[in-house]
């Protein structure tokens, strides 16, 4: 009886705080001018970039996504959120659900369970590059205390913006010989830039005429206006399809508190380097000539830029608005140097409190990533393997046990150990496949990401790895390749940062670790778009046999249909 009693009152104490929020959202294609040149976006209830979710921690989300796209399918992916105990809502396509179809609702409920700054966007085909992202902001439950003091907030949601269509894009990818996309033509902030002009032309620095539109124009930036000597919390997003962006404020510090959701020990930094996938929180202090104004600028790193920086202004209410900066904007730190941004990296440590990582692992995985050419098409691999996700959702496959969903031999769990990272991939064995790495429920999983070098001499990217449905801790980053029995003594076990993107750096590794405790599978990949979509990512089981109940309407394709006919059938 006593224990009854405890459950009803846990349930009660959770109802009266926790709210649900209710959306209805209807996705189609509109005509938009996010750099100020006409194309086609996707929007939500009509507004590009989406409406911004903003919830309590604890609270329940349901969103009635509906697709009124004339000819594709269509999910969205909650970045970042856990999806404790309801895998079927984590909206990867032929991963957690299937697509939705043109006319067909959607239900997606699932519970925010932490504070944290966050992006929801399309998770397929490459819908995301094609504006299908918004913020997802949580608040610290009513009651709880937040380990942070300010006097205002500012949100900006970081993109980049092509003018080829997402289809020619992907015909492009997957033609062969591949055509690659290029880079973008505008960053994006809040789903504003400007092409072929800039906000600071006025200074000898660019070749770009003077922009002119009119103030509300939907490509004019939005300013942000503070007041002197406060603090204000800027929360920044990354839903970039391919660049690595690093943001700073002219003559402006910032203290970055907050890492994907997860507090960090905070730092000083005058700019902050940020990659696709990531979230992170900065505290800036107005405490600068209230006169004037200063430039915020976002620009492009780890890839040779050839697009011209995000602008926008901070506005000190004490200065008229439109009064332009007194000098031109920062430049962004030179894009390949490395040692800057992995200096920038290693600077990210838990904030004190955080839960610390089990000491040992009990499975590992060691993934070498490769770019190789299949049958003449361009691919990106891991171990070998360049994951073509099936038409019968994984969850799906794994919780009905169905025999032909996908491939159930385990990819390789590691790679030749006299592999050369330093060149160019040898041979010519690389497949596609779509089997996955299952784990027990609730055990420890280190991943050792390896990277390599491309097709070409001589090259070797960033990539930003995402995973879903957890946070992970970082254990560190190394150069060249790992080796196993020596480099994990430089681990960091004292206090890695949990996060749920990190960058892995040219030619070499970075070390992770989680707990299996979500039973569901869960999406492992690159945060770069197009790489994804040329295969670079695994599949993550895990605890199988604990994986409650699934929507059918998350299930009504590829082989689970049928299944799901049977069983009603009988
Ligand atoms: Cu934000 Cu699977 O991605
Ligand atoms: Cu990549």
């Amino acid at each position: 009886m006593g224990v009854w009693w405890i459950v009803v009152v846990a349930i009660l104490a959770h109802t009266a705080s926790a709210a649900v929020r209710e959306y209805d959202w209807e996705v189609e294609y509109k005509f938009g001018w996010p750099d100020c040149k006409e194309g086609m976006v996707m929007a939500i209830n009509g507004q590009f970039p989406g409406p911004t979710i903003r919830a309590v921690a604890g609270d329940t989300i349901v969103v009635h996504l509906t697709n009124k796209l004339a000819t594709e399918g269509l999910v969205i992916h909650w970045h970042g959120i856990r999806q404790l105990g309801s895998p079927w809502a984590d909206g990867a396509a032929g991963i957690t659900q299937c697509a939705i179809n043109p006319g067909e609702t959607f239900t997606y409920k699932f519970i925010v369970d932490k504070p944290g700054t966050h992006v929801y966007h399309g998770h397929y085909g490459m819908q995301r590059s094609a504006g299908l992202y918004g913020s997802l902001i949580i608040d610290v439950a009513k009651g709880k205390r937040e380990p942070l003091r300010y006097d205002g907030e500012f949100n900006l949601l970081l993109s980049d913006w092509w003018h080829e269509s997402i289809l020619s894009q992907e015909l492009g990818l997957s033609s062969r010989p591949m055509r690659w996309i290029g880079e973008a033509q505008s960053i994006l902030i809040n789903g504003r830039g400007q092409f072929n002009c800039s906000l600071a032309a006025q200074y000898s620095n660019t070749t770009l005429p003077m922009c002119k539109f009119k103030e509300g124009d939907q490509c004019a930036p939005e300013r942000l206006h503070v007041e002197p000597n406060k603090t204000y919390r800027i929360r920044l997003a990354s839903s970039t399809a391919l660049a690595s962006l690093n943001l700073a404020v002219q003559g402006h510090k910032l203290v970055v508190v907050e890492a994907d959701g997860n507090y960090i020990t905070p730092f000083v930094t005058d700019d902050i380097d940020i990659y696709s996938g990531e979230s992170y929180s900065v505290l800036l202090t107005t405490d600068q000539d209230p006169s004037q104004n200063y430039w915020i600028s976002v620009g492009v790193r780890g890839r040779k830029p050839n697009t011209p920086p995000a602008l926008t202004v901070l506005n000190y209410v004490t200065a008229p608005s439109s009064k332009p900066p007194s000098s031109p904007p920062p430049v962004t730190p030179q894009w390949n140097d490395f040692e800057r941004s992995k200096n920038f990296s290693k600077k990210i440590f838990a904030a004190m409190g955080s839960p610390s990582p089990p000491r040992k692992f009990k499975k590992r995985l060691i993934l070498l990533n490769t770019q190789n050419l299949i049958d003449g098409s361009t691919k990106w691999a891991i171990n070998n393997v360049s994951l073509a996700v099936p038409g019968t959702p994984y969850l799906g496959s794994v919780k009905y046990k169905l025999k032909r969903g996908f491939n159930w031999k385990s990819p390789p769990t590691t790679f030749p150990m006299d592999y050369d990272i330093m060149n160019p991939p040898r041979y010519n064995s690389t497949k596609q496949g779509n089997g996955i790495y299952a784990f027990p429920f609730n055990v420890t999983v280190d991943v050792i990401l390896q990277n390599a070098n491309g097709l070409n001499a001589n090259a070797s990217e960033i990539h930003p790895w995402h995973l879903h449905g957890h946070d992970f801790w970082i254990l560190g980053y190394g150069e060249g390749k790992f080796r196993p029995g020596i480099d994990e003594k430089t681990y960091n076990l004292k206090n890695p940062p949990l996060k749920n993107t990190v960058a892995l750096y040219p030619y070499g590794w970075t070390a992770l670790r989680f707990v299996t405790d979500n039973p569901g599978v869960w999406f492992f990949h690159c945060h770069i778009e197009p790489h994804l979509h040329m295969g670079m990512g695994v599949v993550f089981a895990e605890g199988l046999n604990r994986i409650g109940k699934i929507p059918d309407e998350a299930l009504g394709c590829g082989l689970t249909k049928q299944f799901l006919f049977n069983r009603y059938r009988h």
